[in-house]
This record gives C-alpha cells, sequence and structure tokens, in this order.
C-alpha cells in the first residue's frame, strides 16, 4: 500500500452499497475498500457484504470512525442521518462522501461545510449521475451552441415503492418522501444547467392513499429572465428517467439520465434542420464518481459536485416542501368529480 492509497470505510451495509458503491470503490485504482460498519447487533451483515472485497466488519458505526487506518467514509444511512455522521466523520479526520441529499436544510449544509473546514478535509455529496460521461456530452452539446440559449428545462424522475415494503423512502421519521428521493435529481439538474439556484420554485404534493409521506410531485422553478424548470418526480409511479434542454433553437433530450444499470446513455437533438441520436456507451458513474472524490481529497482540489450545489439542493428540496403545504385548494365545483 502506498501513501496515496485512500483507504476507505462504509457505514451501513445495505444492498445498494453492497452491490454499486462497494465494487466502485474496490475497482478505483488507488483506493481500498478497508471496513465496513453495521448497527450494533448486525455485524453479520457487515462480514457478508464486505467480506468479499475483504473488508473488515466493525460492530458499530462509530468504531469506523475510531480506526486511524481508514481515511475515507462513504456514508448511505437513511437521509436523516446524513449530517450527524458526516460531521462525526469529518471530526474524526476522515474525508466523506455522503449520499443525496447531504442534508435536509441549509443549516445541515453549513454545519457540515464548518466541520469540514475546521478539520481540513473533503467532501462530497453524491450526485453519481454527473459523473457518467453522457453528463459531459449534453454538456457539450449545450455549450456547442447548437439548441441555442437554454430557456427552459424539464426532469422526470419515477420508479414504484410497494406499500407496507418498509423501506426507509416511505419512513417520515428516517426524512422519506419522493421529494429527499428521486426529487434530489430533479431539483439538481435544472441549476446544475442554468449555473444558479432559482428565484422561485413551486410545487404539489401527492400522498399515496395509506402512506405518510408525499410520494409524487409536480413543480415549476423560475430562473429569471424567461428561464424556467418543470419536473415531476414519484415513488408510486412507474420507471421514468429523463431530461430535457430547450433552448432558443433545439432540444436536446437525455432519455436515460439517471437510472443507469450498464446502458448506453441516449442523447437525441430536434432542431429544425431534424433529429439525430447519439449513442453514449455504458459506463459504471459510481467507480467514476469514487474516482473523481478520491483525486479531489489527493489534491486538495475542488469536488465535482461543490457545497454550493449542495447548499442549493437542500434550500430547494425544503422550499418545494413549504411550497406545497401552502399550495391553496379551489373550492369544490359541480364539474369537480373527479376522484382525489
Ligand atoms: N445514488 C444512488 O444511486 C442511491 C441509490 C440508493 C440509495 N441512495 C441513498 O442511500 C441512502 C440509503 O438508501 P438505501 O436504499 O441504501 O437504504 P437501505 O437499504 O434501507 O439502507 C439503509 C442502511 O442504513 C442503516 N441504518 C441505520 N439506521 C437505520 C434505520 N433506523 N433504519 C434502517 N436502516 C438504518 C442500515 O445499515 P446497517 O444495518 O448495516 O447498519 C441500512 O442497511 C439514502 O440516502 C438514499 O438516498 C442512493
Amino acid at each position: 500500500m502506498t501513501t496515496t492509497t485512500l483507504r476507505w470505510g462504509v457505514l451501513g451495509a445495505t444492498s445498494y452499497i453492497a452491490t454499486h458503491l462497494m465494487p466502485a470503490i474496490a475497482q478505483t485504482p488507488g483506493c481500498v475498500l478497508s471496513a465496513v460498519a453495521s448497527r450494533p447487533g448486525r455485524a453479520a451483515q457487515a462480514a457478508d457484504a464486505g467480506g468479499k472485497f475483504g473488508a473488515t466488519a466493525l460492530p458499530d458505526y462509530a468504531a469506523l470512525l475510531a480506526d486511524r487506518d481508514i481515511d475515507a467514509v462513504y456514508i448511505a444511512l437513511p437521509n436523516t442521518d446524513h449530517v450527524d455522521w458526516t460531521v462525526r466523520a469529518l471530526e474524526a479526520g476522515k474525508h466523506v462522501l455522503v449520499e443525496k441529499p447531504m442534508a435536509l436544510d441549509e443549516e445541515g449544509c453549513a454545519r457540515i461545510e464548518a466541520a469540514a473546514r475546521a478539520a481540513s478535509r473533503t467532501v462530497m455529496e453524491a450526485f453519481m449521475y454527473r459523473f457518467h460521461p453522457q453528463q459531459a456530452r449534453a454538456t457539450e452539446l449545450l455549450a456547442s451552441g447548437e439548441i441555442g440559449e437554454l430557456r427552459v428545462v424539464r426532469a422526470s424522475f419515477a420508479f414504484a415503492i410497494e406499500a407496507g415494503s418498509g423501506n426507509i423512502r416511505l419512513e417520515p421519521k428516517l426524512g422519506g418522501g419522493a421529494t429527499w428521493d428521486v426529487g434530489c435529481y430533479a431539483i439538481d439538474v435544472p441549476q446544475l444547467f442554468f449555473g444558479q439556484a432559482p428565484q422561485q420554485v413551486s410545487a404539489h404534493f401527492h400522498t399515496r392513499p395509506g402512506e405518510a409521506v408525499e410520494t409524487s410531485a409536480t413543480g415549476t422553478m423560475d430562473f429569471g429572465q424567461g428561464r424556467s424548470a418543470v419536473f415531476d418526480y414519484s415513488i408510486d409511479y412507474g420507471p421514468r428517467s429523463w431530461y430535457e434542454l430547450q433552448g432558443t433553437h433545439g432540444t436536446l433530450t437525455v432519455s436515460n439520465a439517471w437510472a443507469m444499470s450498464g446502458e448506453d446513455g441516449v442523447l437525441t437533438v430536434l432542431t429544425a434542420q431534424g433529429t439525430r441520436t447519439e449513442t453514449v456507451p455504458a459506463a459504471n458513474h459510481y467507480q467514476l464518481q469514487v474516482a473523481a472524490f478520491a483525486e479531489a481529497v489527493r489534491t486538495g482540489g475542488p469536488t465535482p459536485v461543490t457545497l454550493t450545489d449542495s447548499r442549493r439542493a437542500a434550500r430547494v428540496g425544503a422550499a418545494l416542501t413549504a411550497s406545497a403545504a401552502a399550495a391553496g385548494a379551489l373550492a369544490p365545483t359541480s364539474d369537480a368529480t373527479v376522484p382525489r
């Protein structure tokens, strides 16, 4: 092991981490998966998940943070645990890659930023889709001017979670709800391409009967100067993973924006000259994300997903929730017969 090897520890042994992030860390040159920790009483889960990568199983999260042989920590705990464990990891001198949403409000992001500064450590929110080569190609096509100046971003992300599945996304006490899950991506894309926070947002939420969190949402963002975003997201409907950039001369569609599982990316450009489609070969964006984070740690340079991005995402997520709560209901009329 060289001094530049980044030794990783993982908090929580979820199946998502075991199938996506652990292999991504293990496959990245200069990175090694050293330890995995589960909550007390679940050591077998940590041993099972980490064992195939040669990682040590630790009996609780604090033990992993106390391990001096760990340089970086990956956190994919329930959303309500992201801020506290990220701050604790930074205070223990670790670099941190934390799952989206980094925080459920701006204050959480500010706590993380202060802890990272005090510890001189790197922290980044894991927006994995940004590391897929199709994302770079979409950015390049927009910059080429082919679709003109960007005016509208449309985004839609959905997949269905069964009622009664015990999924953390349906649990309000764990930061559940569509907004903090698939919504994070629909919130990030318009801000990424416009390069700024919106001036106004609005949203309508729908809660599937029997659930205690919003399961679907539609909304808009206003970026000023005629630039806007329209989006929807759901943890109740059939799969959708799509965004579209409409400019003054044409439209660029990314038809598999987030749910890439070894599939090629497909980008379609529509202009007055016609339609053409480009294919971007499949790539492991989880692994590319780990590599980019490790590079930022090594160089001490900026992370590709910045703390400003994370603060904006948290602020807009909270504002959408407030907007949905404040949305005015129209008085019932005789033609309002559509069942809710
Ligand atoms: N970027 C992506 O593609 C992607 C995909 C999926 C999820 N995520 C993010 O990853 C995070 C976790 O999502 P997930 O789907 O992996 O969740 P999950 O399967 O339910 O796993 C959450 C893990 O957190 C630990 N945990 C700690 N306290 C818990 C509690 N009170 N209840 C349940 N689990 C608890 C458990 O690990 P131990 O028992 O081992 O301690 C559990 O395995 C979320 O923030 C989500 O947004 C991102």
